[in-house]
């Protein structure tokens, strides 16, 4: 049976395993998916470890995504652009890896029913999710991003890393004066449970708001969202759940049905 794997640290809350079974189930494949848990300095050994015992392939989560893409012997354009890798194959030994995290959101944004062709787009945040999705999101057709960090350098350092026929900008708290079509949280502050500093004028009730993070409860942005009037929010289950569908076809060629396995998620 082949063998995969979620590697993280922590990693008990990782609900890889049940849509990896579901997507297996969904495909008649037989496969095990188990969880690996880490140590902070163990990283390599532990993929070592397991393509030994025969592993095929790897969900790699926080705070390892970097190290593998460090570690990769060869690396997808996506991969490369975010400079992280969040599923890994293993191929005669060599580390193949991938990311499909921006894939994930804009497969789940299109799902969703929400036009990219053109839009103009706000994403809040510098860091790595940030970094995660910007490919994907200039791939997709969408008219332009401005991205607004707390820490500005790091939105100039992002926007300018990026190729140079796509329009991105970086943009402070001060210069957020019109509104956007999709505003994107990629922050860490929902996780603590902070609003962020925006002006509400960010947003008009036809706007998306979207947040990366996702939890049983709404979270702050999405809460401040429909405060306003917004209605269309989503968290990122969906994003979850599709980005998974792009692993589990970088490993096996096929790619399952991502909304029914979210629709069994959500209920
Ligand atoms: P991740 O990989 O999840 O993106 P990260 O690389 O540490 O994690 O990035 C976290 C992002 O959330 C950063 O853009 C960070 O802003 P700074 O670059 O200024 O640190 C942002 N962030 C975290 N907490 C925040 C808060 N309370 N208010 C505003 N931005 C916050």
């Amino acid at each position: 049976m082949d063998s995969y794997a979620v590697i993280g640290n922590p990693i008990g809350h990782s609900q890889s395993p049940q849509i990896h079974a579901a997507f297996a189930r969904q495909l008649g494949h037989s496969i095990d998916y188990s969880r690996l848990l880490a140590p902070i300095d163990g990283f390599e050994a532990s993929v070592e470890r397991f393509i030994e015992a025969g592993g095929r392939g790897m969900s790699v989560t926080v705070p390892f995504k970097e190290i593998a893409y460090e570690r990769c012997n060869q690396l997808s354009s996506y991969a490369q652009s975010a400079q992280a890798v969040n599923a890994l194959k293993f191929e005669q030994g060599r580390w193949v890896g991938h990311n499909t995290d921006g894939l994930g959101l804009v497969a789940d944004l299109i799902a969703q029913g929400i036009k990219l062709s053109g839009i103009n787009v706000l994403i809040l945040g510098a860091g790595g999710a940030a970094k995660g999705i910007l490919l994907p999101l200039l791939e997709s057709g969408i008219g332009g991003i401005d991205i607004c960090n707390r820490t500005h350098d790091k939105a100039v350092q992002l926007s300018n890393s990026t190729p140079p026929n796509y329009l991105v900008r970086a943009v402070s708290m001060t210069e957020l004066t019109e509104s956007y079509d999709l505003i994107i949280n990629s922050t860490s502050a929902s996780l603590q449970g902070i609003n962020l500093p925006i002006p509400s004028s960010v947003v008009s009730p036809s706007s998306c708001c979207y947040d990366l993070m996702y939890s049983s409860e709404e979270t702050p942005f999405n809460q401040w969202a429909r405060e306003l009037g917004v209605t269309k929010r989503f968290d990122g289950l969906g994003m979850l759940v599709h980005q998974a569908a792009f692993a589990y076809e970088f490993w096996r060629g096929v790619k399952p049905d991502a909304l029914s396995v979210m629709e069994k998620l959500r209920s």
